[in-house]
């Protein structure tokens, strides 16, 4: 696609995924306008996002959020070329939102419009940063849903799923391991944040599928799920015997279990398929001892790391924009008016196609 002027074209992003309404404008790896609106405080009293509150909360803060884009690019509806909207994976209501709104404006101003995969997104964010992504790369996506390694041939149209998590996703654990030391939710920004206040040596947890023959079976998947088990027996056992648990160094005991298999297995997977750079998104890549870890064994393997900086690592418009931007460069086809949220999204599928 080219413009009248020459110039890139114009991508409006939406995002509505789950407790963020995020609307963002890009043009090719220039970012122009990112505002977001969240509805997270909603839910501190739950423990939890609610659906509902959410889905009501995008209705809201849709038309604010877009207008504020809008004048902080210093642009109008009028100028956009394409329209990109987060079409999973995510919740159904929420996203709901966002794909409505999405189709009215692109139907009105009859651009073409592009339902995104959200996943891939945390990736493609990182091109607004540090320019455009090598031709293959392997793709580390961590966040509270997905833990993720990907073999990336292009971002827009050919991404192998490499492993996965056999039960609980990293920002699951953390969060589940934060409400067994009654820390407010969501608990993985506490627990990261006593943790660079512990001893990650003062207690060993277990690494899930790192020996053995998992290892070799499962040589690009994680296992979390026993590690919060252990804590949880670990916290019951200090209890037990009158003492109070010493949170700072079961956090950083926990931390460094989970960032030794996720780093582990990312560099394995980079070593394995030649690639030279890893990307890592999601909302578990703010983790301040995934950061350090990845950049140190990335250092040591030869490998570049590309780590998108704290603002872009939770849900934003910038993500799906950034998304946009490699489908229309890729030449893409665009998704149509048809297609529907799909909350379980597959991460091999970058965007929606017509007639899905
Ligand atoms: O990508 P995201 O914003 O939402 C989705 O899950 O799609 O990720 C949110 C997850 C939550 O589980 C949250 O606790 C976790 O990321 N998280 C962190 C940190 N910041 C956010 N976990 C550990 N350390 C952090 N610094
Ligand atoms: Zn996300």
């Amino acid at each position: 696609m080219t413009t009248s002027t020459g110039e890139e074209p114009l991508i409006l992003g939406i995002e509505s995924t789950c407790d963020e309404t995020g609307v963002a404008l890009v043009r090719g790896c220039t970012l122009l306008a990112d505002r977001t609106a969240t509805s997270m405080d909603e839910y501190a009293r739950y423990g939890g996002i609610i659906p509902e509150i959410a889905s009501r909360a995008h209705l809201e803060s849709f038309l604010p959020t877009l207008e504020a884009a809008l004048d902080e690019a210093k642009v109008s509806l009028a100028d956009v070329d394409a329209i990109a909207v987060a079409a999973g994976p995510g919740l159904v209501g929420s996203l709901t939102v966002g794909i409505c709104a999405a189709k009215a404006l692109a139907m009105s101003l009859d651009k073409p419009l592009y339902g995104v995969n959200h996943v891939l997104g945390h990736l493609a964010v990182d091109t607004l940063v540090d320019g455009p992504l090598p031709e293959r790369f392997i793709g580390l996506v961590v966040s509270g849903g997905h833990s993720n390694v990907l073999l990336v041939r292009d971002i827009a149209t050919d991404v192998e799923e490499l492993g996965g998590t056999l039960d609980d996703a990293a920002g699951e654990a953390f969060d589940k391991v934060g409400r067994l030391l009654d820390l407010p939710y969501p608990g993985g920004p506490h627990v990261d944040r006593l943790s660079q206040q512990g001893d990650r040596n003062a207690i060993r947890f277990p690494r899930g599928l790192a020996a053995g023959k998992d290892k070799e079976r499962y040589r690009y998947d994680f296992s979390f799920s026993g590690l919060k088990t252990a804590v949880a027996r670990y916290i019951e056992g200090v209890r037990a015997n009158g003492h109070t648990p010493n949170a700072d160094d079961i956090c950083a005991g926990f931390s460094e279990a989970v960032n030794d298999s996720l780093t582990a297995k990312a560099i394995a997977a980079a070593r394995d398929h030649d690639c030279d750079t890893l990307v890592v998104g999601g909302g578990f890549s703010a983790n301040s001892r995934l950061r350090e870890l990845l950049a140190d064994r990335a250092e040591a393997a030869g490998i570049t790391v590309r780590m998108p900086p704290l603002r872009f690592c939770t849900d934003n418009g910038a993500q799906i924009a950034a998304m946009g931007a490699a489908l229309v460069k890729a030449g893409v086809v665009p998704s149509g008016w048809t297609f529907s949220p799909d909350s379980a999204m597959p991460l091999t599928q970058p965007s929606m196609l017509p007639g899905r």
